[in-house]
């Protein structure tokens, strides 16, 4: 039998219910927002990822999915949504547009990394992004949302997680003191970070290894947020103002470090008490220098991106429920084999304003019932001769036992009044 590739998931049944729970909870308040839908392509030329998420990052050096296409060029499954997201802002002129512009996606994203509980290789995010505006207020704006959402699911058990990265020269001077602090004890720290000890020594700090994790702490490496210039620092304490007035409960974490380059400033993580190693149920934070990275013009940006499988595991890890699937309104039961096609016209009668199914062989009342029952439905409709000669249809609520023989807009208007 062949399987699902190792990392990936089919969604359905409850995973599904959970996955259009968060979709939509980011859509309506995204919207609320005046956030614009946006849906870009899952692949990019490579070189989006390379220049926008960082070529010393783990994510491009390690977890892309990079492949050619038939004339040579080098594509890539995105792994994550905002280069693609800033690269159609400067593709299609949304520069002229009123800024900031504020745009929200949900999709599949691709990182090629060891599947475990709450790690896959295809995995979905629904984010939220604002280009073309520096003020303190729009990442305020961002974290908000972003923690509004997840609170708006019932999600209790969080810590929201601030920090700064820092303007890019004062990653310059904090990186020249990783570099001058960490390399008399290169040879302690794990083959990657004494590589990133070259590239990009911020990336040792997001370092798993058992070595590096020692080592940072045995020479209490100062944290990114000693390192903030005057103007990153102001805005670091106007954004966390501005949360505080937003009634926004966050924590300052000095240490934090995001995965991807492209990051200054404000930069903030979601984690959920009860998920275990993988527990961050979203990140983000501004991005002033990505529109350049891409070629572009200047142009600031906020966002953040929402890991939809951790927000689903969160939720059941809290005992919440996701939005239950709408079942069927009227299944349509013929009780005469040559009243099959007759089922079927009733059925598409109906469509779209019922949700309407009918059975493809003729069943015996009760077993008619028992059938309707069974795929959920409110409504059972009984269609034998009499009612085929008559036009109508006997239907019962499968709820209260009421049953009515009716002409098909009384059905309609019956169920709507039922199923309101
Ligand atoms: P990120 O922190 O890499 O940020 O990913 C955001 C969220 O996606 C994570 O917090 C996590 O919940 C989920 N996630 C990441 N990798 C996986 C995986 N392999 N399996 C399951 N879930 C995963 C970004 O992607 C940025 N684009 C966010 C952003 C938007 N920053 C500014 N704007």
């Amino acid at each position: 039998m062949i399987r699902a590739v190792k990392g990936t998931h089919d969604l359905l049944g409850t995973a599904l219910a959970y996955h259009r729970t968060v979709v939509e909870a980011t859509r309506r308040w995204a919207e609320a927002a005046g956030a614009e839908e946006i849906a870009t392509p899952i692949f990019e030329h490579t070189e989006v990822f390379e220049r926008g998420v960082g070529r010393t990052t783990d994510i491009v050096q390690k977890e892309m999915f990079t492949f050619s296409d038939r004339g040579g060029r080098s594509l890539t499954l995105r792994p994550e949504g905002t280069a693609g997201v800033v690269r159609a802002y400067l593709e299609h002129g949304m520069k002229v547009w009123p800024q900031p512009v504020r745009l929200w996606y949900a999709g599949p994203m691709f990182r090629a990394e060891r599947p475990q509980k709450g790690r896959q290789r295809q995995f979905h995010q629904t984010g939220y992004e604002v280009i073309g505006a520096a003020e303190p207020e729009v990442d305020a704006e961002a974290v908000v949302l972003s923690w509004r959402i997840l609170a708006g699911l019932g999600l209790s058990r969080m810590r929201l997680k601030l920090g700064s990265v820092g303007d890019a020269e004062d990653r310059a001077r904090y990186n020249a003191y990783l570099r001058e602090r960490l390399a008399p004890h290169a040879q302690r720290l794990s083959e990657d970070s004494r590589r990133r000890l070259e590239t990009n020594p911020m990336r040792i700090l997001d370092s798993k290894a058992e070595a590096d994790r020692r080592l940072l702490e045995a020479l209490e490496v100062r944290p990114m947020l000693d390192f903030l210039g005057e103007a990153a620092r102001a805005h670091f304490e106007a954004v966390q103002a501005r949360l505080r007035a937003l009634g926004v409960p966050f924590e300052v974490d000095p240490t934090i470090v995001r995965g991807l380059d492209y990051y200054v400033r404000t930069s903030w993580e979601i984690h959920h008490e009860l998920l275990g190693a993988q527990s961050a149920l979203g990140g983000g934070g501004r991005y002033d220098g990505l529109s350049e990275l891409l070629g572009g013009p200047p142009a600031p940006g906020v966002g953040w991106a929402l890991g939809v499988e951790r927000v689903a595991l969160a939720m059941e890890a809290e005992g919440l429920s996701p939005a239950p699937a709408p079942g069927l309104d009227l299944y349509v039961v013929p009780l005469e084999p040559d009243l099959v096609p007759r089922a079927l016209e009733m059925a598409a009668h109906f469509w779209p304003e019922l949700r309407v199914q009918y059975a493809l062989k003729a069943r015996r009342p009760g077993k008619g019932l028992q059938e309707a029952e069974r795929k959920g439905a409110r409504f059972a409709g009984l269609l034998g001769s009499d009612e085929a000669a008559a036009g109508t249809l006997t239907v019962k609520d499968l709820k209260t036992g009421q049953q009515r023989t009716l002409r098909p807009d009384e059905v309609k208007e019956w169920i709507r009044g039922g199923t309101a």
